[in-house]
Order: structure tokens, then C-alpha cells, then sequence
């Protein structure tokens, strides 16, 4: 079992084991792109992304104030969220780091209002900033979705530190065990 306390003041003192238990939390793996007004393009691996709002369409990321990502959202007004297949491991690998050639590693197509696609993603967002709200050391941002678009497949998944692929629908499994007794 992994525990934490809260100090007086509030707020967990042990990273570590904030990490282990935020772990816990299941998500889907993205990669943001953006494109600064010079044309250079950058982009980061993220889980904490989400759908905001139906009425208007709004998507909502958190960025670390260290990515270099972060400036690039800011100066363009615009970012776009691509939804990685579970084939797409070493994608998400390359954007988590730090290297200035990301892109040359990737396949991507820049679409003419200046988003930048992973080609081959499950899913593509194309949004533009609506606000940009202070989150401790990570920069939550709330973006207009302008286009979106999916594909059947399998998302690649992320809990506990590792990357993981969807098991088979909950339902299938109650059926079974059903069936079974
Ligand atoms: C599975 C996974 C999820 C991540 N989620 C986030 C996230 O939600 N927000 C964030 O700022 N960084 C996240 N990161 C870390 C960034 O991808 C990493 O810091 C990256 O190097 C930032 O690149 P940049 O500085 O070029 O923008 C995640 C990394 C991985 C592997």
C-alpha cells in the first residue's frame, strides 16, 4: 500500500509518494503540438488532458512552466492535441524528451491553419487558447476546439508508470463471469 500526510500547512510533503498514488490514476497518452511565429515547431507527451465543455467545445491540457513547449502555445494562440495508438510507444517516448530534432524523427503533417498532426494518431484536436490559468508549476489551459477527428483503433494507455494497452470492454468480462456460473 502506498500513503502520504499532509504538512500543517497543507499539501503533500512526499513526491514520491504523490507520484506513486497520482500513478494510480489511468490515462490515455497524447502528444500537444504547436508552432511558434517563426515557424519552428515543438512538442511534448501528455496525460493530463481532458474534455472540458460541450457548449462551447473546449478541451483543457496542463503544461509544465519548464517545457519549451509552453512558450510556443503562448506566442501562436493555438495548439493541437493528437491522441497516440497503442502502436505509437516510441512517439511518445521521443516528445517526452528534451531533443531539439523531434520532429525530424516523426511523421507529421502541418495543416494550413499551422497545426502540426502526428500522422497515424487515433485522434487529432485542433484547438485554439482560450485561457490560461496559473496551476502551482504547471500552466492549465483551456483551448476552443476548431477541428477534430478520430480513426478506429487502440489508444496507448498509461498507469502506474508504464505504458499499458486497453484489456477487453468491463461488460464482456461481467457476461463472462455471468456465463460461468
Ligand atoms: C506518459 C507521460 C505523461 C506526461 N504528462 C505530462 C503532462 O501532463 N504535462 C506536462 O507538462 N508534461 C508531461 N509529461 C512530461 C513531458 O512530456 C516532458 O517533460 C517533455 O520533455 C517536455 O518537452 P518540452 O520541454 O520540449 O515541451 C509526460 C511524460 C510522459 C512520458
Amino acid at each position: 500500500m502506498y500513503s502520504a500526510v499532509s504538512r500543517p500547512e497543507g499539501g503533500i510533503s512526499d513526491r514520491a509518494s504523490f507520484r506513486k498514488i497520482a500513478g494510480l490514476w489511468p490515462s490515455g497518452v497524447a502528444v500537444i503540438t504547436a508552432m511558434d511565429n517563426a515557424g519552428t515547431p515543438f512538442g511534448l507527451t501528455m496525460s493530463s488532458v481532458t474534455s472540458l465543455s460541450l457548449e462551447p467545445p473546449l478541451y483543457l491540457i496542463c503544461v509544465d512552466l519548464k517545457s519549451t513547449t509552453l512558450p510556443a502555445i503562448q506566442d501562436s494562440g493555438r495548439f493541437c492535441i493528437n491522441f497516440l495508438m497503442r502502436s505509437q510507444q516510441e512517439i511518445s517516448n521521443i516528445f517526452a524528451g528534451r531533443s531539439a530534432d523531434k520532429f525530424s524523427r516523426v511523421p507529421t503533417r502541418r495543416r494550413p491553419s499551422g497545426h502540426i498532426e502526428i500522422s497515424g494518431s487515433l485522434a487529432v484536436i485542433t484547438c485554439t487558447v482560450r485561457d490560461m490559468i496559473a496551476g502551482g508549476d504547471h500552466s492549465i489551459i483551456t483551448g476552443l476546439a476548431t477541428e477534430m477527428w478520430g480513426v478506429d483503433g487502440e489508444p496507448l494507455m498509461h498507469f502506474r508508470g508504464a505504458y499499458r494497452e486497453m484489456g477487453p470492454p468491463a461488460t464482456a468480462a461481467i457476461h463472462a463471469h455471468q456465463s460461468a456460473q
